[in-house]
């Protein structure tokens, strides 16, 4: 297991070498510094936390996890710091099924690793953890990446056992072997951690709900702040900023680089270069989702008219698109096939896009799963992908457990059907091209049909313009 990087071991061999760019940075650590500053020290006090909402629910799915590999030792890494550029990284975020195992979200502790070992009747599991260094360790005042002087404090073991309700161990004393099965390795666990999440318990469903809602404030202060955006020469990055401002002030990160696409922009799918203006008369496509401390995220797209009010070309468009969601959702219900979600949204699609002249077939035709898929070209991506932890959650489970697989209570997923023409498009009328238009909402299925987490955010068209309107006043 090479995962565990030792900072300190790095940064006396990069004193030795001579190599490191930050040579200039390092300041000389002469021994009487050392002494003067490991000493004088009130003792810090170790108050043990309550154990988390999360921890029986994240016993659960390990105990499900044991019993599926029956006499193998699995190895759940939370991941690594990774490198931005020269000594800067990306802010650390634990790998989603560590996250889902453990419960511990945005607060975990780089390098961390979750080990389940065999016994005769399941397994013993143990979090490894890099334990606190002492005030006599150079590490705490010399490492800029975890030495506590210089990132803040981190838990003790004993606090992180009570808060997460597991053993745990000192990151030293983890070793793997040859026969371990590890995430991100060994397909077979790989897979059925991502399985694991199909189905969200009723603290992920509570969590999911959370995401929606601090993700429809988001839109709401986006819609609050068109002026400033509209007055900005970038204000794609406005938009993307404010939205940035909420997930960071009430959650952990964005679970997604926003896309903020205004105008032509919106037909590229995953527009996040967000530097163009946001112009009167155009629409504007965002789509964004606050991800929480615990690390669940919503997924949310809603498509503006930037001066308020929607040309009746955008609103043809607007409103197929939407006849297209609701026809998804319409058909949901569990025991469905899951691809079917698309299936139903893509008819509309070919219907309409038939019946305004822009396919060269008629819609049963394109629709023809073995010559068909004419419409397409006005809608490339799919309708429907599971959502929790990571944005396309459970990515690794297998087609026949996903898009193959039936709808189940406790799934959450989106309908994000969309129209996207292109501004070069010469199949379609000029006064078409230029115009994408998607509609995303989280979806929860239960025992008596779906539910939309985010049927709050206005969604019609008369709706998304009374939003506006109210906002100005
Ligand atoms: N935000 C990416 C997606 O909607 O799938
Ligand atoms: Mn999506
Ligand atoms: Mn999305």
């Amino acid at each position: 297991m090479t995962s565990t990087r030792d900072t300190t071991e790095k940064a006396q061999a990069d004193d030795e070498t001579q190599t490191d760019s930050n040579t200039n940075r390092r300041q000389p650590f002469p021994q009487g510094f050392l002494d003067t500053i490991s000493t004088g020290w009130a003792d810090r006090p170790d108050t043990l936390p309550a154990p988390r909402a999360q921890a029986p629910f994240a016993a659960k799915r390990r105990a499900k996890l044991s019993a599926a590999f029956p006499g193998q030792r699995l190895v759940i890494p939370a991941g690594s710091f990774k490198q931005r550029s020269n000594d800067t990284d990306y802010p650390f975020r634990a790998h989603s099924a560590f996250a889902h195992l453990t419960g511990w979200g945005a607060d975990a502790v780089a390098d961390s690793v979750l080990v389940f070992d065999p016994t005769d009747d399941g397994h013993d599991v143990s979090l490894f953890v890099r334990d606190r260094a002492t005030r006599e360790a150079e590490e705490f005042y010399r490492d800029a990446t975890i030495g506590e002087f210089w990132v803040g404090p981190r838990p003790s073991l004993a606090a992180v056992s009570t808060d997460l309700g597991l053993r745990t161990d000192h990151l030293e004393n983890f070793a793997s072997g040859d026969e371990d099965l590890v995430v991100g390795v060994h397909e077979a666990l790989t897979r059925a951690v991502s399985e694991l999440r199909l189905e969200k318990d009723e603290y992920e469903v509570g969590q999911m709900q959370l995401a929606v809602d601090t993700t429809a404030k988001g839109f709401d202060d986006i819609v609050r702040d068109l002026p400033r955006i509209i007055d900005h020469p970038r204000g794609e990055r406005v938009v993307e900023g404010v939205f940035h401002l909420r997930a960071r002030s009430d959650g952990n990160w964005e679970g997604y680089d926003t896309i903020a696409a205004s105008g032509p922009h919106a037909c590229y799918l995953h527009w996040t270069r967000n530097d163009g203006a946001v112009l009167p008369g155009d629409l504007i496509l965002i789509d964004a989702g606050v991800e929480l401390d615990s690390l669940y995220t919503a997924d949310i797209t809603r498509t503006l008219p930037v001066s308020g009010t929607f040309t009746p070309i955008q609103r043809k468009i607007y409103e197929t698109v939407r006849e297209a969601a609701d026809a998804a959702f319409a058909a949901a219900r569990p025991g469905m096939k899951f691809l079917d979600l698309h299936n139903t949204a893509m008819r509309v699609i070919a219907e309409r896009t038939a019946e305004w002249g822009l396919l060269p077939v008629t819609a049963e035709e394109a629709l023809d799963a073995d010559k068909g898929g004419h419409q397409r070209r006005y809608m490339v991506h799919g309708t429907s992908h599971h959502l929790g932890l990571d944005v396309h959650d459970c990515a690794q489970a297998r087609r026949e457990m996903y898009y193959e697989g039936e709808v189940t209570p406790g799934m959450v997923f989106t309908i994000e059907p969309g129209l996207y023409f292109q501004i070069d498009d010469e199949t379609v009328p000029q006064e078409y091209r230029g115009i994408g238009v998607r509609i995303e909402d989280d979806i929860l299925m239960t025992e008596d049909g779906p539910v939309n987490l985010s049927a709050n955010i206005p969604r019609t068209a008369d709706e998304v313009e009374a939003w506006i309107a109210q906002s100005r006043g």
